[in-house]
């Protein structure tokens, strides 16, 4: 078990095997800055090397998810220095997208009060997502004149029906965590003083499972979506040997003989009992 890193925007705290980062400018509605691009990237490079870790949740501090790009410091400020502006968007996408969507562990967004603009993109990229009923999200670029830039306006397709991103997009109307888990936007809502415990019933879930069959799940789905079924075929045989030959827990061994010869376990209504490798 390594030691939480302390970064300047951005809070890192344990619940068991769940590790909650956390967007920590509150008084800024957790609107991203620069340096919280870098501190998200430090954060979540931390959390897969970290053994202990085998859930992550992405939320933001003060009752607010976040408010987008800060304004300020991530647009104004780097206006006239582009050298600064291409590191700032390099890290935004790193973390948001690349890393994020990439998550070796499972990743759940925890949303409560605001979430706009930019905020989507870590909202779509984590595996799950819970909002508080009375979230309010909002792609609000339109009113202040300018797109659903950096990656959102592409992300919102990938999870929203089409009218639906044409709609918001266009009109910036706000949409609740209601609205979002009704149009599947995120998995479910629930009422803001249940969302914590919501999210804990799902890590708990999640931290039971084989790691290595919860990585590989998630891979096989998110790399079968662009293929052709000839192609996810022959992907998927592959992936389920890699599965086989490289999980150290040796989980389907296991599961098969639970399941075979000891008739401990029923997999359609269990995970199988897991030994630590
Ligand atoms: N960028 C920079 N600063 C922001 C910000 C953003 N995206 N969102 C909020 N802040 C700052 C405010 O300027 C204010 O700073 P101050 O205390 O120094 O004046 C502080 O955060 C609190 O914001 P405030 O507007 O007073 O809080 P509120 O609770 O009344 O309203 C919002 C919150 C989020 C509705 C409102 O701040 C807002 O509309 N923000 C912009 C959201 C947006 O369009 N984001 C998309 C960017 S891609």
């Amino acid at each position: 078990m390594s030691d939480i890193i302390t970064l300047e925007t951005v809070k890192i705290e344990r619940d068991g095997a769940t590790s909650f980062i956390i967007l920590n400018r509150p008084e800024k509605r957790n609107a991203m800055s620069p340096q919280l691009h870098l501190d998200m990237c430090e954060a979540l490079d931390w959390a897969e090397e970290d053994e202990q870790t085998r859930v992550v949740v992405i939320t933001g501090a003060g009752g607010h998810f976040c408010a987008g790009q800060d304004l300020k410091l991530y647009f104004r400020e780097t206006e006239n220095n582009p050298k600064a502006r291409t590191r700032a968007r390099r890290a935004a996408h790193e973390w948001r997208w690349n890393k994020l969507s990439m998550f070796p562990k499972p990743t759940i967004a925890m949303v409560h009060g605001y979430c706009f603009g930019g905020g989507f993109t870590p909202v779509i990229a984590c595996d799950f997502a819970i909002a508080a009923e009375d979230a309010s999200f909002g792609l609000s670029e339109v009113n202040w004149g300018i797109i659903p830039g950096g990656l959102v306006a592409w992300a919102v397709t990938e999870v929203m029906g089409y009218r639906d991103a044409i709609y918001y997009s266009v009109t910036g109307e706000r949409f609740s965590g209601k609205e979002a888990g009704a149009m599947k936007f995120v998995n479910k809502s629930v009422p803001n003083d249940k969302l914590r415990e919501t999210v804990m019933e799902l890590a708990r879930n999640l931290e039971a499972k084989s790691p290595a069959a919860v990585r590989y799940t998630k891979e096989a789905l998110r790399s079968v979506r662009r293929m052709t079924k000839d192609q996810a075929l022959d992907y998927l045989n592959c992936k389920s040997d890699a599965l086989k030959h490289q999980d150290p827990e040796g989980g389907r061994e296991k599961a098969m003989k639970q399941f075979l010869d000891d008739k401990v376990f029923k997999p359609g209504l269990g995970t199988f009992k897991r030994e630590e490798a």
